[in-house]
């Protein structure tokens, strides 16, 4: 089991749903149990008196006098100590053993969620060409999807997919794989082996005509019946990782309730025949499940759709129709709604993922996610590689304020009303969207994506370079390279936000951890 942890130093989330409040708690300490849960928080952000230990003894003493904690935390022998707080320029600092020649800024940071992502796409992440969708899908992605037919090339695709949107932060990813099911289920084992929250969905697309022959499931019971397998094969996973003996497979941590759940994948509308829809439909019903999808992507789409669908009168009353639109749907895309669909998607709860890396890479178009606010419904990032070329949710977060302001700029010269600055998103929101929009999306808000108690500890361990007194530069980066964020002193919490949306990357990303156990480390 993971041992209960004691995180010290600062902690950046977001405490409300409202995505420009930020909220930094520093010089604290929060208790993570044996299971991954968040169990006290200390409210003191001011140094404790008697030096470290003794701050955190008192802080220890007065949790288990109040019943916050159990007696076990007071031998202070079992606590494990993750640092969090800054690094001086000569190596130590408060509490810390490193011999970094920089200073260094440490934060703690919710873990990030990927919305949607194409883990069969992985090797394709880049290559894109100058496609829009509907090509995209032939020339690029079809090919490489039906190759995954081999069970051997799908084991050697994921391992690469879930170890690089770790090794990015993401804590939860809700993947797409293929719609073959042994290697779908290969993605669910990889992602449960590594210790991510992932949803898993089997790709479901039987329409003849609209799929390409060598690539299409051959009927929509065929294609109801496999997603049925996939979904069987998840909630399995953590019964057998039960059974399994210590130093077989899966090891002791793994013996907790599986994060790794099936959720229910229509490819998108043109891809299904309405029959496939409707048992796709009844499925989530029947079983509990969550959806994704796409929605609104690209207008060549968009007018497909309502050649496919006549009696409908909308894209999202496609998905609304067949029980697709939930509560716990995510709707990738969500480029070219109407008015009209937006108030079903957010009569229905249902949530966005915004993928702005994707949207300009097969140029889709300018999402206007302030509107998508506006209007109230819940908007997450997703990489969605390979329409977008990389893994990273912090790229997605640059990105998304990056295309705001392409948005607002258009809006401004155009003259519309409510354009201009409101349409732009600010560093800390984009920020919001990356952990707790995309928790809000895919229904796990009372779970992760803030600090608070109760909630499990997904999170990471942020570290960006502080520049030297001198500012003298380092010449010998490669066992320490710092990445591109600097700080030159002085910076406040919105700026040192800014400077990690717009110039960080993995080099920050030091730590992290899911249910309190540790997934990935930067040595
Ligand atoms: N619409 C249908 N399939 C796909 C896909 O694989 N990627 C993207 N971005 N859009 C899609
Ligand atoms: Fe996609």
């Amino acid at each position: 089991m993971p041992h209960p942890t004691i995180y010290h130093g600062t902690f950046l989330h977001h405490p409300s749903t409202k995505p420009s409040a930020y909220e930094v708690l520093e010089d604290r300490y929060i208790f993570v149990d044996e299971g991954g849960v968040i169990v006290g928080i200390s409210s003191s952000s001011s140094p404790p008196e008697g030096g470290e230990l003794e701050g955190l003894r008192k802080h220890t003493e007065s949790f288990i006098q109040e019943g916050k904690i159990g007696k076990e935390w007071a031998d202070p022998v079992k606590w494990l100590i993750v640092n969090g707080t800054d690094i001086g320029e000569e190596g130590g600092g408060r509490g810390g053993k490193h011999s970094g020649r920089r200073g260094k800024v440490r934060w703690f940071a919710p873990g990030f969620i990927d919305t949607h992502i194409h883990a069969s796409q992985f090797p394709n992440a880049g290559v894109f060409g100058n496609s829009t969708l509907l090509d995209w899908l032939r020339t690029y992605t079809f090919p490489l999807e039906s190759s995954l037919a081999d069970p051997a090339k799908a084991r050697k695709v994921y391992n690469r997919a879930v170890a690089a949107s770790l090794r990015a932060g993401t804590t939860t990813a809700s993947y797409y794989a293929t719609i073959h099911v042994d290697s779908t289920n290969i993605l669910a084992e990889i992602a449960h082996e590594k210790g991510q929250r992932a949803f898993i969905g089997r790709c479901n697309m039987d329409r003849e005509g609209i799929n390409e022959d060598y690539y299409r499931d051959a009927s929509a019971d065929s294609a109801i019946a496999d997603t049925i397998a996939t979904v069987d094969f998840c909630e399995g996973l953590g019964r057998r990782s039960d059974s399994a003996k210590p130093g077989q497979g899966l090891d002791e941590d793994r013996k907790s309730e599986s994060l790794v759940k099936a959720i229910v994948t229509p490819r998108f509308a043109p891809s299904c025949t309405p029959e496939c829809l409707a048992g796709l439909g009844a499925l989530a019903r029947e079983r509990n499940l969550p959806i994704q999808t796409h929605i609104s992507e690209n207008t060549d789409e968009c007018k497909l759709v309502g050649e496919l669908f006549p009696d409908r009168k909308s894209y999202a009353d496609v998905y609304d129709h067949f029980g697709l639109l939930t509560d716990n749907t995510v709707l990738a895309h969500a480029i070219h709604l109407t008015n009209e669909e937006k108030t079903v998607i957010k009569e229905r709860g249902a949530g966005v993922s915004h993928c702005p890396v994707s949207n300009s890479s097969i140029s889709s178009g300018l999402c206007p996610v302030r509107s998508l606010l506006d209007a109230g419904i819940e908007v997450g990032l997703g990489t969605d590689v390979s329409g977008g070329y990389s893994s990273s949710i912090l790229t997605a977060a640059r990105e998304a304020g990056m295309v705001s302001r392409i948005l607002a700029g258009l809006e401004a010269r155009q003259g519309k009303e409510g354009g201009g600055d409101r349409t732009k998103l600010m560093p800390e929101e984009c920020l919001y969207l990356a952990t707790r929009g995309g928790a809000r999306c895919l229904g796990l808000d009372e779970k992760v994506g803030r600090f608070e108690v109760g909630m499990e500890w997904d999170a990471q361990l942020v570290e960006v370079e502080m520049v030297k007194e001198t500012g003298e530069e380092e010449t010998e980066l490669v066992d320490d390279d710092p990445g591109l964020v600097q700080l030159w002193g002085g910076e406040g919490w919105g700026d040192r936000i800014a400077k990690w949306v717009f110039c960080g990357d993995d080099r920050n990303t030091k730590m992290v951890w899911v249910k309190g156990r540790l997934v990935h480390e930067r040595k």
